[in-house]
């Protein structure tokens, strides 16, 4: 099997890789990522140089020449296309959204007018649970929920998956679609919920809460997440769309207050602030479809999980979270690479 996974040097997708090296050891994986603020090659530190059946190649999906050099029909012919590329983070997007067109709707198209020229068989676009919006405190969604975005972030996610789901009825494509809901673990860009309250509190740094912080959020470890990936890549139904859930709905001020215990700061370091324009109140997933078909639960249970991702934080304080906080990486990868 040879996969094309883009993205692959974030939070979701490198995780994704290290899943499948380990658990797919005759798979070829070719890793494409534009290395944006959010992607980061030190995330699959010692990945090259432990499986020659890995390579990487710094590409734009938003730029067809430059998905040409890796996709076209006399290339290497791959088996399936797992479309992590993203710009992802809400906050950013209500900033400004043209980098999530062009990147999220722009990106997904070109790829998958790729896939469609060169063959691929299988697009698996990896989605949110955002694109189905906000619920009310009763309820889950499915995957038949009507998708109603709210943010310019989940539009575009919304876009890419109507796109996707296009392709396959129009040119008969295999797309598989997965919705998974909030991802916790190590190697989330410090401007998330998590991990911008876990580096913020070890260095003594208000943690800003949205609101009154009783917004429910639906929390889903990122290896529990890859495996649903991984399940629906391969088992997954042709059409099909899989809701990925944790089955752990928290407030946000519940976590903020387990961060904090967990790390032993104090619980004032907690700031309320304004609240963010539109946001969702909660996500809850009804995860039947992927259980039953796919065979896949979520077997991380969100305490653990959550200490393993603190502790992973704490151990890469000075390393890591330093190197991404100060964009030391990025200005590494400008000059190796070119902007
Ligand atoms: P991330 O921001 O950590 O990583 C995104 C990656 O995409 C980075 O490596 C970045 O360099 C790369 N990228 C951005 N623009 C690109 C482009 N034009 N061409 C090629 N690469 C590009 O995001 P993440 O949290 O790992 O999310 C991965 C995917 O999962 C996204 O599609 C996101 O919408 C989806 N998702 C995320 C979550 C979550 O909780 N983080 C939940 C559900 C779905
Ligand atoms: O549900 C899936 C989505 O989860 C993904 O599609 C997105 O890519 C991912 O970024 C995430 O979106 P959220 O907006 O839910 O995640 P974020 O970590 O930004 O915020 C989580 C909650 O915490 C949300 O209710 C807003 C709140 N929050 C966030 C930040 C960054 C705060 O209260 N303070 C903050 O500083």
């Amino acid at each position: 099997m040879k996969i094309l996974v883009t993205g692959g040097c974030g939070f979701i997708g490198s995780n994704f890789i290290k899943v499948v090296l380990r658990e797919r050891r005759d798979w070829h994986v070719v890793n494409v990522d534009a290395l944006t603020y959010a992607g980061n090659l030190e995330n699959l530190e010692g990945v090259a140089e432990a499986f020659p059946n890995y390579t990487f190649a710094k590409v734009s999906i938003a730029e067809r020449s430059s998905v040409d050099c890796v996709l076209h029909p006399e290339g290497p012919k791959f088996d399936a296309i797992v479309n992590f590329a993203a710009e992802s983070h809400v906050d950013r997007s209500i900033m400004g959204c043209e980098e999530f067109v062009r990147t999220n709707v722009q990106g997904t198209a070109v790829l998958l007018e790729a896939a469609k020229r060169c063959g691929v068989g299988r697009f698996l676009q990896v989605s949110t649970d955002e694109v189905y919006g906000s619920l009310p405190p009763e309820g889950r969604f499915v995957e038949t929920t009507p998708l109603h975005p709210n943010n310019p972030y989940a539009a575009t996610k919304a876009a890419a998956d109507h796109l996707a789901l296009a392709y396959a009825h129009t040119f008969g494509m295999d797309v598989v679609i997965t919705r998974s809901s909030n991802n916790y673990g190590p190697h989330q860009f410090p401007e998330k919920f998590i991990p911008l309250f876990v580096s913020n509190a070890l260095e003594g740094k208000e943690c800003p809460l949205y609101g009154d912080g009783a917004q429910v959020r639906d929390w889903l470890h990122v290896e529990d997440n890859c495996r649903g990936i991984l399940a629906a890549l391969e088992k997954g139904k042709r059409g099909g769309i899989y809701n990925l859930g944790g089955g752990n709905e928290l407030p946000n001020r519940f976590v903020a207050g387990r961060i904090l215990h967990l790390i032993g700061a104090p619980q004032a370091l907690i700031k309320f602030v304004k609240d963010r324009p539109g946001h969702d109140v909660r996500y809850a997933i009804d995860f039947t479809k992927a259980r039953l078909e796919l065979g896949w639960n979520p077997v991380i249970p969100f305490e653990a999980g959550l200490e393993d991702t603190v502790n992973w934080y704490s151990r890469n304080a000075l390393g890591w979270v330093a190197r991404v906080k100060t964009g030391e990486y990025r200005r590494y990868y400008e000059r190796q690479y070119g902007r």
